[in-house]
C-alpha cells in the first residue's frame, strides 16, 4: 500500500455527472488488481475531513498510470470534479481484497449496475489478457437508470458485446440488470462478478441456488480505509446458520463472497 501524492493528468467529465480521473503513480499502477480501491483526500484542506474510497477503474501499467470513473455523488466528489491536470491528489492504495481471477476458459457472467460497474472494466481488462483474448465464455451483464449512463461503449472497445437493461428502456431491456441475467443466462456458469447498489446485490442473492460462485463488491462507508477506526463493518456469515462475525469492508473487502453476506 502507498500513501502518494499524485499529478492529475485528466479529470474530464465523460457521463453526465461522472468524470475519468487520470493519475500519474506508476507504484500502485504495478501493485493494484481488480475490485480493489484508493482512499482519496477530495481537497487540500481538512474539509471534508475524511478520505472518499473510489475503485481502481483501470490501471494502464506500462505508462504507469491509474483511472477512476466516479459520479459526483456529494462534497468530497464534487471538489475533485473541480481538480485540473496539474493538480496533486493525495492518495492511499491499493487497498482491500479484490477479485479471484479465473483459470483460462471458465464460464464466467460479469453483472454491473450503474457507477458500480466501474471496477468490473479493470477485472474485463484482466479476463481479457488471462483468456488470450478468447471471451466466448465470458458474458457481461451492464445495467443504468438510462441508456447515457451505461459503461456499454467502454465494455465493447475492450471486445466484449454487453447485455444492457435501463430502468427507462432507453437502451436494452426494460428492467433490473438481474432480471436480464435471469432471463438470459439463467445459472449456467462457473462464476459470477458482480458490482453495484444493494438493492441489485440483494436481489442477485436471491436469484442464485447455493452452487454457484459468486464475487461481490459492497460499498459502506469509510473512515481509515486501512481497518482500524471499524467504521466500515459487515456481518459476514460464519459456519452454515445464521451466526456471524463482523468484517471489514475496507480490509476484508470489498469483493466478499455472496453467500457470505446478509441481505
Ligand atoms: C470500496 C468502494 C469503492 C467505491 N468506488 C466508487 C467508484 O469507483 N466510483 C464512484 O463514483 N463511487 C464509488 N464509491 C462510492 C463513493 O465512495 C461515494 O460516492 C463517495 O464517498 C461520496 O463522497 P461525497 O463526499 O461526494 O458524498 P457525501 O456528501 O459524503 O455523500 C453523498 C451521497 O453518497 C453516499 N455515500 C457516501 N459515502 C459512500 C460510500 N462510501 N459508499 C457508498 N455511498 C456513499 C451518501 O450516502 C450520500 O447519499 C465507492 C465506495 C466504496 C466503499
Ligand atoms: S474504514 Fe476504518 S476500519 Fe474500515
Amino acid at each position: 500500500m502507498y500513501n502518494k501524492n499524485t499529478a492529475i493528468i485528466k479529470n474530464d467529465e465523460v457521463m453526465p455527472g461522472h468524470w475519468l480521473l487520470c493519475l500519474d503513480s506508476p507504484d500502485i499502477a504495478r501493485a493494484a488488481s481488480p475490485g480493489q480501491f484508493l482512499h482519496v483526500r477530495c481537497s487540500r484542506t481538512l474539509d471534508p475531513l475524511l478520505r472518499r474510497p473510489l475503485s481502481i477503474y483501470c490501471a494502464d501499467r506500462e505508462r504507469g498510470r491509474v483511472y477512476i470513473l466516479y459520479r459526483a455523488a456529494g462534497r468530497g466528489t464534487a471538489l475533485l470534479a473541480g481538480m485540473r491536470p496539474g493538480d496533486r491528489l493525495d492518495v492511499m492504495g491499493p487497498l482491500g481484497k479484490g477479485y479471484t481471477l479465473p483459470s483460462p476458459g471458465r464460464s464466467v457472467a460479469v453483472i454491473g449496475g450503474g457507477i458500480g460497474a466501474a471496477p468490473l472494466f479493470f477485472l474485463l481488462s484482466e479476463i481479457k489478457a488471462i483468456y488470450s483474448g478468447r471471451l466466448e465464455n465470458v458474458a457481461v451483464f451492464l445495467g443504468a437508470a438510462t441508456g447515457e449512463l451505461l459503461l456499454a461503449s467502454q465494455t465493447a472497445a475492450l471486445g466484449f458485446s454487453p447485455y444492457t437493461a435501463t430502468d427507462d428502456g432507453t437502451v436494452g431491456f426494460k428492467g433490473s440488470v438481474i432480471d436480464l441475467y435471469i432471463d438470459t443466462n439463467g445459472s449456467k456458469v462457473d462464476r459470477i462478478y458482480a458490482c453495484g447498489p444493494p438493492p441489485m446485490l440483494k436481489s442477485l442473492s436471491r436469484a442464485l441456488g447455493p452452487d454457484i460462485r459468486a464475487e461481490v463488491s459492497v460499498e459502506e462507508r469509510m473512515g481509515c480505509g486501512v481497518g482500524a477506526c471499524l467504521s466500515c463493518v459487515c456481518k459476514v456469515r460464519e459456519g452454515a446458520g445464521e451466526e456471524f462475525r463482523y468484517a471489514h469492508v475496507c480490509k476484508d473487502g470489498p469483493v466478499f463472497s455472496i453467500q457470505d453476506l446478509f441481505f
